[in-house]
């Protein structure tokens, strides 16, 4: 058993909450979950990244106070993780007093070790990203490829950490283990990056242009750097330098992110923990990008955004995220209404809704709203419920979230079985039939044990309609604690009184 710690990226509060920071949180959650039910200790922490001249540029605009503006945003986002269910431990937010003093403490080391210096820089400086930019990685009009802006030339002291002392370091730990970054692409992809030299990191801002940050601690007319703030909310959640917990999570921490962010959390992150005196991060999961139907980058002017809140408003917050589970992988992935639509109507409405309200209805309508207590399990109806209890097995132990479409695809599989079962066992003809009354029990029994497995086994990716299932079937739920789940079949318990029968996922065209 290891203690688990999961990230997500701090999301930007210029804007509003979209179907990509809901995608990132709930595939955490799903994470978050499935270890849970590995009897793993799991710390999972999401939030807002608060600081930064693209933020300042907001609350300039918006004409309220900072904090106020702020607190509104993060709510909106905090808000948004909530109606997905996602159960974070730590909503983290940068313009917090623990985190800040962190960070401060942070750099006065890194100074104090004399690792930080000041110099005059000029570069191109891309808001959008809030990064300097060489010219190679701009578009054939000198824009940034990201936000098709072209950046300011500008030219300012600053104050400056050297990475490239640490450049053979960082290929050799990205060389040593081959489960640290997937999928392994993006691991090449740095390593790309790092064939030649590395410039030094600017970590410092003017407050002269940006006030909107964590002053220095040794320099007072400078705030930090965006990044190296927002980088180091994940071990200020922590304690870092002060909580005796800290190495027992930090020791197995992953970070789950999209693969935008690749170059801060895999070059410039590690060497900031090496400097610091700490391990660098233990995995990395990378997904794509959430693009829309036919392949077009998602945009307001283009009317084809994906609002996360409109999704569950229409099909409920199980279709998000199993649409969200099944299809994203390390690639980039389509999504719009008409999508979620079709996937919510095949899988959920036809297939597993389906055989979950035909068995539940035809149960509790024979057997009198009690789960069934055959004499003794049939040994065919045995083998399936001996087979569904081992793919719900592998599939909770395999979990990662690289290869997450294809525990969806599992289940949709055990869900096939067990309505081709159900439907070549025939059982609304056996209770017909006296002499069939132990077989007819054992069918009906083995099929609501089944959904039980089914049903615990799916509970990370579907949460809300899973608990519905649980209940109705007359199974205990699935605390949320780190418990290590074992499939047992035949533990639901015959005589218990199956509940509320409503559609779990009613189709809608
Ligand atoms: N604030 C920085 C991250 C600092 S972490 C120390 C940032 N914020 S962001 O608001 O731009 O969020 C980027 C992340 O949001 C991506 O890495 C991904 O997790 C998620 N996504 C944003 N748009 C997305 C898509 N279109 N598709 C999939 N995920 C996307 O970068």
């Amino acid at each position: 058993m290891a203690y688990q710690y999961i990230t997500t990226p701090i999301y930007y509060v210029n804007g509003s909450p979209h179907i990509g920071h809901a995608h990132t949180s709930i595939m955490g959650d799903i994470l978050k979950r499935y270890h849970l039910m590995h009897g793993e200790p799991t710390l999972y922490s999401t939030g807002t990244d608060e600081h930064g001249q693209k933020i300042q540029q907001v609350i300039e605009a918006s004409g309220m106070e900072a904090e106020d503006f702020l607190a509104v945003q993060a709510g909106r986002f905090q808000e948004l993780f909530d109606r997905c269910n996602v159960s974070y431990d730590i909503f983290v937010r940068t313009t917090h007093e623990s985190h800040k003093r962190i960070v401060q403490e942070v750099l006065q080391k890194l100074y104090r070790e004399g690792l930080i210096r000041k110099k005059e820089y000029t570069g191109l400086y891309c808001v959008g990203c809030e990064q300097f930019k060489m010219e190679a990685e701009l578009d054939d009009q000198g824009r940034c490829r990201d936000h098709l802006t072209v950046p300011q030339k500008q030219t300012e002291t600053n104050y400056f950490f050297a990475l490239e002392p640490h450049r053979q370091w960082l290929i050799d730990w990205l060389t040593a283990d081959d489960t640290l970054i997937r999928p392994d692409n993006y691991r090449r992809e740095i390593l790309g990056m790092l064939t030649e030299p590395l410039d030094d990191l600017c970590i410092s801002r003017p407050r002269s242009r940006v006030w909107h940050g964590i002053v220095l601690p040794f320099d007072p007319n400078f705030v930090s750097y965006v990044w190296f703030d927002a980088l180091l909310n994940y071990t200020s959640n922590i304690g870092m330098y002060h909580h005796p917990d800290f190495d027992r999570w930090w020791s197995n921490v992953t970070h789950i992110m999209a693969k935008d962010i690749i170059k801060t959390h895999i070059i410039y992150w590690p060497i900031m923990l090496r400097a610091a005196g700490f391990n660098p991060p233990k995995r990395y999961r990378i997904h794509g990008y959430w693009v829309a139907e036919g392949g077009q980058k998602m945009s307001k002017s283009l009317g084809n955004v994906v609002d996360p809140s409109q999704v569950i408003d229409a099909f409920g917050v199980d279709a998000l995220r199993y649409y969200l589970a099944k299809t994203m992988g390390g690639n980039d992935a389509q999504i719009s209404m008409e999508l979620i639509r079709a996937v919510y109507n095949t899988d959920l409405a036809n297939n597993i809704g389906n055989l979950h309200s035909r068995v539940v209805k035809f149960v509790t309508k024979r057997c009198d709203n009690r789960v069934p207590a055959p004499e003794a399990v049939h040994p065919d109806d045995q083998q399936l419920q001996e087979s569904v209890a081992r793919t719900c097995r592998e599939i909770v132990d395999t979990i990662d979230l690289i290869t997450l479409p294809d525990t969806v695809k599992s289940l949709v599989h055990t869900a096939d079985t067990m309505n081709t079962y159900y439907n070549d066992m025939e059982p609304w003809k056996r209770v017909k039939d006296p002499s069939q009354t132990d077989r007819f029990l054992s069918i009906c029994y083995v099929m609501l044990d089944c959904l039980r497995m089914f049903f615990q086994a799916a509970r990370p990716i579907i949460p809300e309609s899973s608990d519905k299932a649980l209940v109705s079937i007359g199974a205990d739920p699935v605390p949320d604690i780190p418990i290590a789940w074992q499939p047992k079949p035949g533990s639901l318990v015959p005589g218990a009184p199956m509940g509320e029968t409503d559609a779990l996922f009613p189709r809608i065209d």
